[in-house]
């Protein structure tokens, strides 16, 4: 795992999306893990601002809630579309969402592993971390081994997700559809990106405590290819930090990042 941290959210988020955008430009055919929430809604932001051809891409997103349907407003197949799929060239059918308003769920979890799988494996996959450590919607005590099923919402997250739900956390589904800890760790690389000093505790949590299932993203720290990119409030409790900006700081494979 390499950790990096940029001064403020706006030097973050501009990292990862040139990060995504240059593995588009070497690798077109690029397999694409997505996510949503409102951080990643400024990395999409300022991939249309770089104007990436995702014509030969396929993506897969993390997660959805259960009971919506793709056209629900709340959905994040909605949340797509509105944020990057129909701003840009990506070709509709290499866009893969879990279906979260299937009648059989298993069959519907056990359909998308097989995409996925058929596909290649995913390429790059991003991440967001919510406050109780989840990755996709991996909430605490995910097996890391775990493959794409359906998963109940902890309260926090429900309360983290109310905004977009007009503020209520008991409009928020109880259930999600979210690709596994084990799906996520397949994929070739990965990059994490948190902003904001909401998560914080989570990011050290995540980075520097134990691997365990009580904080699915601590699983990371079993990849070989992870990068963390993280804004200045975020890292506030790391306590490697000084490590962390030396490599920034002196690995050459930094070196045209750090202008
Ligand atoms: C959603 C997802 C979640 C979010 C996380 C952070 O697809 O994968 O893990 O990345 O909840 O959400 P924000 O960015 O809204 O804090």
């Amino acid at each position: 795992m390499e950790v990096i941290i940029r001064p403020d959210a706006v030097a973050a988020v501009d990292l990862v999306a040139r990060l995504i955008a240059e593995r588009i430009r070497r690798h077109p055919k690029t397999v694409l893990g997505l996510a949503t929430g409102r951080t990643m809604e400024k990395v999409y932001a300022n991939l249309l601002e770089r104007r990436v051809s995702f014509s030969q891409c396929t993506s897969f997103n993390l997660d959805e809630y259960i009971g919506l349907s793709a056209d629900d407003p709340q959905s994040y197949r909605h949340y797509m579309q509105q944020h990057l799929f129909s701003k840009t060239d990506f070709q509709p059918q290499n866009t893969h969402i879990p279906e979260g308003d299937a009648d059989d769920l298993e069959q519907a979890a056990h359909h998308y592993e097989q995409l996925i799988s058929e596909a290649g494996g995913i390429d790059l996959q991003l991440l967001g971390i919510g406050e109780a450590g989840h990755i996709g919607f991996n909430e605490p005590l995910s097996a890391i081994m775990s493959r794409t099923r359906d998963k109940c919402l902890t309260p926090m997250t429900r309360r983290q997700n109310a905004a977009m739900f007009g503020g209520d956390p008991g409009r928020v589904p109880k259930r999600a559809l979210t690709m596994g800890v084990g799906t996520i760790l397949e994929a070739q690389e990965i990059i994490l990106l948190a902003t904001g000093s909401a998560k914080a505790a989570i990011i050290a949590q995540a980075v520097e405590g134990p691997i365990t299932s009580m904080v699915s993203a601590s699983a990371l720290q079993l990849h070989p290819n992870c990068k963390v990119v993280v804004d200045n409030s975020s890292a506030s409790q790391l306590q490697g930090r000084e490590y962390y900006e030396f490599v920034f700081d002196n690995e050459p494979e930094w070196a045209a990042f750090r202008q």
